[in-house]
């Protein structure tokens, strides 16, 4: 029986997501809140619905006669999207409401690693009361992180001692309409992700990446949902070693194991610091961009690990291509403060030469795309090696023009790469 799947998700991760299943023997058909022109390329059909709608995802699904889903963004996994959808017999690639809330409640995230003994965990204390955190803050002996405990598409942290002082922190809390924060310890060195695949009580895991949430070059300016990354020809990235990669997949394993049942992606984001690697967080889906890294080099067909996963079974082995990958967002003029929509978009895959393109947050009008007030669309490169990768990103952006967009051009570039393995020479050389 050929496989219909349904892609729930229209940003540049799905699109990655969708490419990846384009090549497999199913049938794709999609929903998503915006209308992504690369997936309704890849798709036989493409719906747009309120994907945190469990309803409409369903009557979709069913309407399409689904055999099995892949939830691309949080928010439907944490509005039970996942949920309905097991409960209408079609397989959801994605955790269910309860089981997502290692992403979606941060105090939870805590207290569940805490409970569990997973190693990793920074100190930390949440609270509802703003003043009491703030008292905290002025009593901790050392820098804090502020998060607010739900979702915020990666832009409601503050760190202390690096994007803010203790005041302005505390200015941010009192101001704040969160109920509920995690106040927890600064890590310092530098961040990685590993994403895994998760299903039947295994995991499969794929090479680290690293993000760059920063809005501008050099690492300043305000956190953004992320504005590039890269990955490297093997499963480590320069700046760290085998084993520290191997001690972060330890880390997502006895999360697994504690996690009963959990079906779907577990992203880890670690933060390597001279004592080895720290949970920063964890996501319950595809990293975005980072899925952009890594689907375009796993030679193991998606489709399979979907089915694997539905029927119970052991998951495939993952294979990749032994190729680094550069990906870089452009975002329009002003992201993520004040951005201004409406420029056209003047990339195509037709002039996007060796490079991938994907398409996230961009509006299909009958004279062409023209962007949003989100992230536009993302290059990815793929080569032998990250300077060859940025390489192909950048010529693809330069020869298309980027008119109208922001791109950090720096990501994946030598002198920033060097400056990570720099920074975690000089961390384990203070020791
Ligand atoms: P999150 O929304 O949890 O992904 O956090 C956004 C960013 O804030 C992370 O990518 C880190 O750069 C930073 N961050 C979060 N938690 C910590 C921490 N405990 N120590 C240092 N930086 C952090
Ligand atoms: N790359 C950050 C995220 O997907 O949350």
């Amino acid at each position: 029986m050929t496989e219909t799947v349904l892609l729930i998700g229209g940003g540049g991760r799905e699109h990655a997501i969708a490419r990846a299943l384009a090549e497999s023997d199913c049938t794709l058909y999609a929903a998503g809140g915006n209308r992504n022109p690369g997936i309704a390329s890849l798709a036989d059909g493409f719906e747009t619905l309120e994907t945190t709608n469990p309803q409409a995802v369903t009557t979709y699904a069913n309407k399409v006669d689904a055999s099995l889903a892949v939830v691309g963004p949080e928010a439907p996994l944490e509005a039970g999207v996942a949920d309905a959808l097991d409960e209408a017999g079609i397989y959801a690639f994605g955790p269910q409401a309860e089981q997502a809330r290692i992403e979606t409640n941060k105090g939870f995230q805590r207290r569940f690693m805490d409970r569990h003994d997973i190693p990793g965990c920074p100190d930390y204390e949440e609270f509802t009361d703003n003043e009491a955190a703030c008292e905290h803050i002025e009593e901790y002996d050392g820098d804090l992180v502020v998060k607010p405990a739900g979702l915020t598409g990666g832009k409601g942290v503050r760190v202390i001692g690096d994007q803010v002082t203790a005041e302005q922190a505390k200015t941010y809390i009192r101001e704040s309409s969160h109920d509920r924060i995690v106040l927890e310890e600064r890590l310092v060195g530098e961040e990685f992700t590993i994403q895994a695949l998760v299903a039947n009580g295994e995991l499969r895991v794929t090479p680290a990446v690293q993000d760059h949430k920063r809005a501008y070059e050099g690492d300043d300016g305000p956190n953004t949902g992320g504005m590039g990354s890269y990955s490297d020809a093997g499963l480590e990235l320069p700046f760290m070693d085998r084993d520290d990669y191997l001690e972060a997949v330890d880390i997502l394993e006895a999360t697994v194991d504690a996690l009963e049942g959990y079906k779907g992606v577990l992203y880890g984001q670690f933060m390597l610091t001279a004592e080895g690697p720290k949970v920063v967080e964890f996501n319950a889906r595809f990293g975005d961009p980072e899925a952009m890294n890594t689907l375009p080099v796993m030679e193991t067909d998606l489709l399979d690990v979907l089915v694997a996963a539905r029927e119970g079974e052991s998951l495939p082995k993952l294979q990749f291509q032994p190729q680094a990958t550069v990906c870089k967002y452009a975002v329009p003029d002003g992201y993520p403060t004040d951005p201004d929509a409406g420029a056209k978009v003047q990339i195509s895959p037709e002039n996007a030469g060796d490079a991938l393109l994907y398409y996230a947050s961009v509006d299909e009008r009958e004279d062409g795309i023209y962007t949003t007030t989100s992230r536009s669309f993302a290059v990815v490169g793929v080569a032998d090696g990250i300077t060859d990768a940025e390489e192909i990103t950048t010529g693809a952006l330069n020869s298309a023009g980027t008119e109208g967009l922001r791109v950090r051009w720096d990501i994946g570039q030598a002198e920033l790469v060097q400056s990570r393995i720099d920074h975690m020479d000089e961390l384990h050389s203070s020791e």
